[in-house]
C-alpha cells in the first residue's frame, strides 16, 4: 500500500487529501499538523473549515485510509510521498518585508523531512512557493541526506474555496512539475498514477519545476487582473452611466474572452490573490525586471482602489460623515460558501468605516463574533502571523457589534453595506428592512447581489458598483 502524508491540515491539505482518500482506497492518507485545535477538529463532527460537500467526504474515509493526527514526524517517516501544503504568507519583517514570501513555515517543515527520513520520498510542494523554491528544498533535504534519495516535484493546487470539493472532483487541470532526470520524470509518473484515478490523462500536464512553480503564481495574477480590469471599468461605468453587468457580458461574450471572473465587485480578497501577486512583484523585482513588476503591481493598486472608493462613495454619499451612524455589514467573509476573512475587502471596508467614527452592526452566516475581532484588530499581513496580534482597542470594541441575523444588524441604520454575495442576501425582506431603518435609508451595494430598482421603490437611496446612479 502506498503511503502519503500531508504536512499542513489547512484549507488546501484537509480537503485535497480527503478527496485522494475517497478515490484511492488502496493508498492511506495521513493529514498532519502541529495545530493542536485544528487536527482535533478534523477528527471531530466540527470540522474546522466551511466547505459544501466537505463533510460527506470526510465522513465516507476517516478512520479508513484517511487519518489526521499531529504525530508529524511518525508519518513522515512512513510515507512514501510527502506533500508540504503549509502556509507561505507574505513577509512582515526583514528582506522583502510586504512582498516576498515567508518560507519561514516551509523550511522548518523540510528541514523535519530530512530529520525523521530513513527511506527515499517524493515531496511535493503544494503550497504555493516562489519559482525555484524547489531548488532550496533540494539543497535542505540532500544536505546530510544520509544516502536517501529524495525527489522533488511542483504539483501547485488550483482549487477555490466554497467550490473546493468540487473543484478537485473535477479539475481542469492536474499540473506536475519536476527534474526530467530518470528519477525526476519517474516521480512524476508516481504522482500522475494517484491523480490518475479520477481525473482524465489528458488533464495532467507534465512540466519541469520552474515552469510548474510559476504558472500557479501566473494563473492567480491573470485571475486577479481580470478583476481589476472589471473593476477599473466600473469606475468608469460609475462616471459615465454605462452599466458595468451589461459591459461585461457584452464584453465575455467574445469566445477568446470568455464570461468567468468578470464579476465587478467591492475588490478581491483570499488569502492568495495579493500574496502571490506581491510574490510575483518581488520575483520580477529581484531578477532586475522593474517594468514586468510595475505591471503586475497595477492589479493590487487597482484593488486598493476600489476598496477605497466604495468607502469614500459611503461617507460622501451620506453627508459627509458617517460618525455615530449605526452601519449594518452584511457579509464578511471574503466570498460566499466559506467561512474564510483572510484579506476579505470587509476588513479594509469596516476599518475605513471605524475610521470615519462609524457603528457597525456585522452579520455573516459563517464567521464568529471572534474571527471579525481578531481581523479588525490585526495590521496588514499579521493574519498569517498569530504572534503579531493586538487586542482590539476599547473604542473600537463599543463601535462593533456582532449579530445572527440580518434584521438585527439593520434595525435603526442609517445604512446597509453588502460585502460578501451571500445567496440569503438575494432573498431578504428590504420592505421589513426599510420600515426598521432611520431615513433616508441607504444601500450600497458591494457585490451587485439585489435589484437596485426595486429598492428605489421601497425608498432606498441605492449605490451598486458601477451602476447609474
Ligand atoms: P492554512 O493556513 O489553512 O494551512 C496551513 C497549515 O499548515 C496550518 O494549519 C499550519 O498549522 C500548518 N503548518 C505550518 N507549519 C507547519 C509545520 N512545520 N508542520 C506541520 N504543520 C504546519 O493554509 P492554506 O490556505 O491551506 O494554504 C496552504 C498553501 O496552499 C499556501 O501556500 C497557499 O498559498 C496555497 N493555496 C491555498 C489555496 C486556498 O484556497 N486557501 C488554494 C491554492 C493554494
Ligand atoms: C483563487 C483561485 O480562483 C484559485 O484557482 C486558487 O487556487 C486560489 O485563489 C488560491 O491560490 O488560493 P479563491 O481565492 O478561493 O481562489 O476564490 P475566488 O473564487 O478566486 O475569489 C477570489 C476573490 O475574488 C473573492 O473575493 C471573490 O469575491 C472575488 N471575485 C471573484 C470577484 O470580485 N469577481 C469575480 O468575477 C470573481
Amino acid at each position: 500500500m502506498v503511503k502519503i502524508c500531508c504536512i499542513g491540515a489547512g484549507y488546501v491539505g484537509g480537503p485535497t487529501m480527503a478527496v485522494i482518500a475517497l478515490k484511492c482506497p488502496s493508498i492511506e492518507v495521513a493529514v498532519v499538523d502541529i495545530s493542536v485545535p485544528r487536527i482535533s477538529a478534523w477528527n471531530s463532527d466540527q470540522l474546522p473549515i466551511y466547505e459544501p460537500g466537505l463533510d460527506e467526504v470526510v465522513k465516507q474515509c476517516r478512520g479508513k485510509n484517511l487519518f489526521f493526527s499531529t504525530d508529524v514526524e511518525k508519518h513522515v517517516f512512513e510515507a512514501d510521498i510527502v506533500f508540504v501544503s503549509v502556509n507561505t504568507p507574505t513577509k512582515t519583517r526583514g528582506l522583502g518585508a510586504g512582498k516576498a514570501a515567508d518560507l519561514t513555515y516551509w523550511e522548518s517543515a523540510a528541514r523535519m523531512i530530512a530529520d525523521v527520513s530513513k527511506s527515499d520520498k517524493i515531496v511535493v510542494e503544494k503550497s504555493t512557493v516562489p519559482v525555484k523554491t524547489a531548488e532550496a528544498i533540494e539543497k535542505i533535504l540532500t544536505h546530510n541526506s544520509k544516502g536517501i534519495n529524495y525527489q522533488i516535484l511542483s504539483n501547485p493546487e488550483f482549487l477555490a474555496e466554497g467550490t473546493a470539493i468540487k473543484d478537485l472532483f473535477n479539475p481542469d487541470r492536474v499540473l506536475i512539475g519536476g527534474r526530467q532526470s530518470p528519477e525526476g520524470l519517474k516521480a512524476i509518473q508516481a504522482l500522475k498514477d494517484v491523480y490518475a484515478h479520477w481525473v482524465p490523462e489528458e488533464n495532467i500536464i507534465t512540466t519541469n519545476l520552474w515552469s510548474a512553480e510559476l504558472s500557479k503564481l501566473a494563473a492567480n495574477a491573470f485571475l486577479a487582473q481580470r478583476i481589476s480590469s472589471v473593476n477599473a471599468m466600473s469606475a468608469l461605468c460609475e462616471a459615465t452611466g454605462a452599466d458595468v453587468t451589461e459591459v461585461s457580458y457584452a464584453v465575455g461574450k467574445d469566445t477568446r474572452i470568455g464570461p468567468k471572473f468578470l464579476n465587478a465587485s467591492v475588490g478581491f480578497g483570499g488569502s492568495c490573490f495579493q500574496k502571490d501577486i506581491l510574490n510575483l512583484v518581488y520575483i520580477c523585482e529581484c531578477n532586475g525586471l522593474p517594468e514586468v513588476a510595475e505591471y503586475w503591481k497595477q492589479v493590487i493598486k487597482v484593488n486598493d482602489y476600489q476598496k477605497s472608493r466604495f468607502v469614500n462613495r459611503i461617507v460622501s454619499s451620506m453627508f459627509n460623515t458617517v460618525a455615530n451612524k449605526k452601519v449594518a455589514i452584511l457579509g464578511f467573509a471574503f466570498k460566499k460558501d466559506t467561512g474564510d476573512t483572510r484579506e476579505t475587502p470587509a476588513i479594509d471596508v469596516c476599518k475605513g468605516l471605524l475610521g470615519d467614527k462609524a457603528q457597525l452592526s456585522i452579520y455573516d452566516p459563517q464567521v464568529t463574533e471572534d474571527q471579525i475581532q481578531r481581523d479588525l484588530s490585526m495590521n496588514k499581513f499579521d493574519w498569517d502571523h498569530p504572534l503579531h496580534l493586538q487586542p482590539m482597542s476599547p473604542t473600537t470594541v463599543k463601535k462593533v457589534h456582532t449579530v445572527w441575523d440580518a434584521y438585527e444588524a439593520t434595525k435603526d441604520a442609517h445604512a446597509v453595506c453588502i460585502l460578501t454575495e451571500w445567496d440569503e442576501f438575494k432573498t431578504l425582506d428590504f420592505q421589513r428592512i426599510y420600515d426598521q431603518m432611520q431615513k433616508p435609508a441607504f444601500v450600497f451595494d458591494g457585490r451587485n447581489v439585489v435589484d437596485g430598482n426595486k429598492l428605489r421603490d421601497i425608498g432606498f437611496i441605492v449605490y451598486a458598483i458601477g451602476k447609474p446612479l
